[in-house]
């Protein structure tokens, strides 16, 4: 379905991100399991990550909250500007309260309504598309986008856990999505899918019934990340580049029209492939996985975040989002800035 023509402009007024103080590198990891440092690289493009130190009261929603405070001061915006705030996480910890509602009274936006996005790595890119929904309806002229997971806390860091516990690190990444009169700026074209067929290539079981019964005999640790890193890597290589050909398809682009690719980190080989498919040069797919690992619904906007910081971002230029994971769920947000 190709969205309507915009009749309300919408800017992205600001981002913020943040990633916790405490780094785990290849190094420390193999100091603690049977993996390697070559091992890692080779495979996965990633050096290090951070991870949260719980004992220092560092958790999902105050990673959070330190990425939607630096937003708003990037778009010179106070938390009680907020209209709606989505918060895209899938570590909340509790079923009631919502995630969300915490957030906002920790950044001092008490009052705003919003809701949670759980829709694993692509939920900040799904919400993106549901920032543009509700502007452009009228519904609310600005909206705040916060991506935040914490997986370290379900990697199990030890040789029995190693296959995950080397891709994830802690992050957030937040953007302010506001009304403009500029009708040229706003969202060009998005793609959002899902298809749980096969679920049980990523999943998080929180009791042991949670795990499929052709598996329960493979040693699953309840509340820690199960994957099958080969059936995801094959979904990745095959989706990541059908996504793209068909945002750019719905928008009437080709690749070359788009100024910056900027894609969930998950792995540095099924984003060099992308990037060769469609033969773009390595400045317009942003790849910084070897400082932060995958950090699911954190990624995408900690990437633009990024490069929004290093200058590389100027107004006028058109922004592809794309993300995919656990569901399976994948996505894509095209915007004119
Ligand atoms: N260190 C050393 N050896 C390891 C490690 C490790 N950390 N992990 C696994 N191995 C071993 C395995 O035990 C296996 O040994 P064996 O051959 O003796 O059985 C060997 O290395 C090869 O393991 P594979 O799983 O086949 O390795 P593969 O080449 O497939 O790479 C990887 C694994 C990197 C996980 C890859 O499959 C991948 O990137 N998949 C995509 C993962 C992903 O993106 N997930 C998240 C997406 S969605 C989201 O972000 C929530």
């Amino acid at each position: 379905m190709t969205f309507p023509a915009p009749r309300v402009g919408i800017r992205i007024a600001g981002t913020g991100s943040a990633i916790p103080e405490r780094t785990l590198s290849n190094a420390d990891l193999a100091g603690i399991m049977d993996t390697s440092d070559e091992w890692i690289t080779q495979r996965t493009g990633i050096r290090t990550r951070h991870i949260i130190d719980p004992e220092r009261g560092e958790n999902f929603l105050t990673l959070a909250a330190q990425a939607l405070g630096q937003a708003l001061k990037d778009a010179r915006l106070a938390p009680t500007d907020l209209d709606f705030l989505v918060f895209a996480t899938m570590c909340q910890d509790m079923t009631c309260p919502p995630g969300f509602s915490r957030l906002a009274t920790l950044a001092g936006a008490t009052g705003v309504g919003g809701f949670d996005l759980v829709a694993a790595c692509s939920g900040w890119v799904f919400g993106a598309n549901t920032a543009a929904a509700y502007i452009r309806s009228g519904l609310a002229r600005t909206v705040a986008v916060v991506g935040c997971d914490t997986l370290s806390q379900f990697c199990e860091y030890n040789t029995h856990g190693r296959a995950v516990a080397v891709l994830f690190g802690d992050a957030a990444g937040a953007a302010i999505f506001r009304a403009t009169d500029d009708p040229s700026k706003g969202l060009l074209a998005h793609s959002m899918h899902s298809d749980a067929s096969n679920w049980e290539c990523l999943y998080v079981p929180r009791h042991e019934r949670d795990v499929p019964p052709a598996l329960r005999d493979q040693d699953v640790v309840i509340n820690t990340i199960q994957m099958s890193g080969k059936s995801v890597f094959r979904f990745a290589v095959g989706t990541f580049p059908a996504l793209i050909a068909e945002t750019l398809d719905k928008a009437g682009l080709n690749p070359d029209d788009v100024d910056h690719y900027v894609c969930h980190q998950s792995n540095a080989r099924i984003l060099e492939a992308a990037r060769e498919r469609f033969g773009l040069p390595s400045e317009k797919l942003f790849i910084n996985i070897d400082k932060y690992g995958n950090s699911s619904a954190g990624s995408v906007p900690l990437c633009f975040d990024e490069l929004r910081r290093a200058g590389r971002v100027k107004d006028g230029q058109r922004v592809m989002f794309v993300a995919f994971g656990g569901g399976l769920t994948w996505g894509s947000s095209l915007w004119q800035l």
